[in-house]
């Protein structure tokens, strides 16, 4: 039993998922490897590097036992994160396949060259029309590489506002400062929602454009329920002779199952994440039109010049080296997203995100827009006298993590009326239209304490600090998170079992 009472002396029981850990990872009191002998690099994390494997354990305990609604988030395959976790790490590769600054790209080469065929058939896209460049870091890196691909400095720009549902890399720019790199280089105006209909108002973006006249405008969301017309959009810029990018950010692992109409229609230019609904490793897409653009008034064809502009940009312009282990845990997740396995995971995400939606609706909750034709809804929760912020406190200290949104009219961004649930992350827990439910009935017991300290407190700090501080308080939150936790233990987790 000695290796067993050594664990027990230095570690915490840890369950993941139902399986026991229990001296699988014991930690050794001393480290030789650090004082004695040759580096062999081949010590395992646990071993070598105990405080971090600590670390890494008590995360790994936190994604198991409680309910992630983040709508951005998403839990990766094992086998895309073996090849997260490989000797690619190692690679230097500069350029592009057959034009490396670098030998030994002759494996590289192949892995971006597989990554970007998987990526055009992932989205049925035909090579003749489109190329995408894999090596963007993550989404904002992608998006400021496709602007300065087809924009000038202080060129204008339009997004949909952040407050609205866009993204900070759509230009954000607050009333005193401008936030977002893409409002310091380029000239940015945000369109809004129609406040009293929760959706995009294309409307005031066609007055607005008009005057502004932008080189490129953005299509795509990063807190919005509903579906994106990208074609009233894409008329637009064709009046303006404009560019039509589209990020499809969170979206594109239901553009990839075909659940949602795809922005390849109508856009020139699509950005995406890697690691939100499409759930691969963590990077950025871009993918760019060839071909003919327009026929000019004499007949002549005029081509699409992006796929020179876009390579130049991400490379030399700003990246270096490629993660080549980051293309290739996504070249793995495309290969998954055109299995039927991933159409039946995305049909169950909107099955889930519509029975969430209908639960809250059901409960008297207020949703912007509505409701939801996505993987998310936006709850509004100033009709029930709380906020955002407070309800994403309580569900923290319940195990349930969502985040506060804006919801449109809102005054303050650090008290915003709203909370993001997106359904992507449980979805790929096998969590199912019931399950669904039964979380929403723990959110409601958590809005309700909210409501009910938020009676009792003035300022956001006194509320957090009496929700750790009230006995009664603090025993309704234990209760509620041991119920929460031992719901969410249970279910599958994708990746590895311990790590
Ligand atoms: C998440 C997101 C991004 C940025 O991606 P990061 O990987 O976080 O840099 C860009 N655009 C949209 C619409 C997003 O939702
Ligand atoms: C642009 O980059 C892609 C890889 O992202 C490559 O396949 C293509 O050949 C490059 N095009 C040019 C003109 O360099």
């Amino acid at each position: 039993h000695s290796i067993l009472n050594l664990f027990l002396a230095v570690s915490p029981l840890v369950f993941f998922c139902g399986f026991s850990l229990r001296g699988q990872h014991s930690q050794p009191a001393a480290r030789p490897s650090d004082h004695e002998g040759q580096w062999t690099g081949q010590e395992s994390l646990a071993s070598d590097d105990p405080e971090m494997w600590d670390l890494l354990q008590k995360e790994k305990d936190r994604q198991c036992r409680g309910l992630e609604l983040i709508a951005s988030e998403n839990f990766c395959s094992r086998a895309a994160l073996e090849a997260l976790g490989s000797c690619l790490n190692n690679k230097y590769s500069e350029g592009y396949p057959g034009k490396r600054y670098y030998g030994g790209a002759e494996v590289v080469d192949q892995i971006e060259l597989l990554c970007q065929k998987r990526a055009l058939e992932a989205f049925d896209l035909d090579p003749a029309r489109w190329g995408v460049n894999v090596q963007p870091y993550s989404g904002s890196p992608a998006n400021f590489a496709a602007y300065t691909a087809v924009l000038n400095p202080h060129d204008r720009l339009m997004g949909l506002d952040l407050p609205d549902g866009g993204h900070l890399t759509h230009g954000y720019m607050s009333d005193v400062k401008r936030i977002s790199a893409t409002s310091i280089y380029f000239e940015s105006m945000p369109y809004k929602l129609n406040p009293k209909t929760g959706l995009i108002d294309y409307e005031q973006l066609e007055v607005t454009a008009r005057l502004f006249r932008p080189k490129l405008i953005i299509a795509g969301t990063s807190a919005y329920a509903r579906l994106i017309d990208y074609a009233r959009i894409k008329k637009l810029c064709m009046d303006l002779n404009a560019y039509l990018l589209a990020d499809m950010a969170h979206i594109s692992g239901l553009v990839a199952a075909k659940a949602v109409p795809s922005p390849f229609e109508h856009a020139d230019l699509v950005t995406t994440t890697t690691h939100k609904s499409l759930r691969g490793a963590r990077a950025g897409l871009i993918f760019y039109r060839k071909g003919v653009r327009s026929v000019d008034k004499k007949g002549r064809e005029i081509k699409y010049d992006l796929e020179d502009k876009v390579n130049f940009s991400v490379f030399p312009s700003l990246q270096g080296g490629p993660h080549n282990h980051g293309i290739a845990g996504v070249a793995v997740a495309l290969r998954q997203a055109t299995t039927p396995m991933f159409k039946e995971y995305i049909d169950q995400v909107l099955r889930n995100s519509k029975a969430m939606a209908s639960v809250l609706l059901k409960k008297g909750y207020t949703l912007v827009s509505g409701g939801t034709d996505n993987h998310l809804v936006l709850v509004d929760l100033r009709p029930q006298g709380i906020d955002g912020a407070r309800a994403e406190r309580v569900l923290e200290l319940v195990s349930i993590t969502a985040n506060k949104n804006t919801c449109p009219g809102d005054k303050s961004a650090l008290t915003p009326g709203g909370l993001r649930l997106g359904a992507p992350a449980l979805t790929s827990r096998q969590f199912k239209e019931a399950d669904f439910e039964q979380v929403v009935e723990f959110m409601d017991e958590g809005f309700k304490i909210a409501l009910d300290v938020k009676k009792k407190t003035g300022k956001l700090q006194d509320f957090k600090d009496f929700l750790l501080q009230d006995p009664e308080t603090v025993a309704q939150i234990a209760d509620l998170r041991q119920r929460v936790e031992a719901f969410a233990r249970p279910f599958p987790m994708p990746g590895f079992h311990d790590h």
